[in-house]
């Protein structure tokens, strides 16, 4: 049993990433490169996607209540809530409400408030993300001498989602989403994007093509990682935990994903 990261945790027990889709494998592939030998369930609510059109209430309650449930069944030792719109919509609420260490995903505005040197920063999100007071508050508190432009792109998550399963992207609405936020007042200015959706890395190379060599892309990815390694620091892992991949809904459509899902090293895609 895990109360807090005071007591002993089990050796077998797993890290549990959540998103909505596909997107928390940006965060899990960052993992793994510290994390090699850690046992990862990853859980993509596929029956919920997209969280971005959805109301802040079904949201909050979805996420709640889910990750209510993959605890008690997969016992993990963390959690990381692999999704901005998650992150900033129910992050407090899940900490209330589970007793292990949850690491939220938030946009990363701070890097790119250090890293911009027009003072223009561009920030690609899904509409509830861009909303959100949590992101007003990260504006005020690290970005109020710059110029902050949000744009939300939900087209970008379908395109992500289509990748991964073997689809052509459609790089039109990669050039939209670009052009979108450069024709926001001062948007020309632009040197630096957050890419607040954990969906949108998985686009990188097409946006930096769309945006062109001079804008500088930004995630949080890595330094989840890097949370979720010194949370566990110490802790003991079992070499025979398996990964598992688990999604909500319907998980014969889901296996397109399987080749996607296998380079990230799962072996097959389970319902939850
Ligand atoms: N991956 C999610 C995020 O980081 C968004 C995808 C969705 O709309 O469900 O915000």
């Amino acid at each position: 049993m895990l109360r807090g990261n005071r007591t002993i945790t089990e050796a077998s027990s797993p890290i549990l990433l959540f998103d909505s889709g596909v997107g928390g494998l940006t965060v899990l592939a960052e993992l793994r490169r510290l994390m090699p030998a850690a046992p990862v369930i990853y859980a993509a609510d596929l029956a919920g996607l997209p969280y971005g059109e959805k109301s802040e209430p079904k949201i909050a309650a979805r996420v709640a209540g889910l990750l209510g449930r993959m605890s008690e069944r997969y016992k993990p030792r963390l959690a990381c809530i692999a999704c901005n719109t998650a992150s900033t919509i129910a992050l407090g609420m899940v900490r209330e409400v589970l007793e292990i260490p949850i690491v939220g995903t938030v946009p990363a505005i701070k890097p790119a408030a250090a890293m911009t040197t027009t003072g223009v920063i561009g920030l690609l999100g899904t509409a509830a993300t861009i909303r959100q007071a949590y992101v007003d508050k990260l504006e005020a508190e690290f970005a109020s001498s710059q110029s902050l432009l949000r744009y939300a792109a939900p087209d970008l998550v379908k395109v992500a989602e289509a990748k991964l399963r073997g689809e052509t992207v459609d790089i039109a609405v990669i050039d939209a989403a670009a052009r979108s936020l450069r024709a926001m007042p001062d948007g020309e200015r632009i040197d630096t994007v957050v890419l607040a959706c954990t969906h949108f890395p998985l686009l990188e190379h097409e946006l930096r093509e769309a945006f062109g060599p001079e804008v500088n892309f930004v995630h949080g990815a890595q330094g989840i990682a890097h949370r979720i390694a010194h949370l566990t620091k110490g802790q003991p892992f079992s070499a025979d935990q398996s990964n598992r991949f688990v999604v909500t809904g319907d998980v014969q459509s889901a296996q397109l994903l399987l080749p996607a899902v296998k380079s990230h090293g799962f072996s097959d895609i389970e319902a939850f």
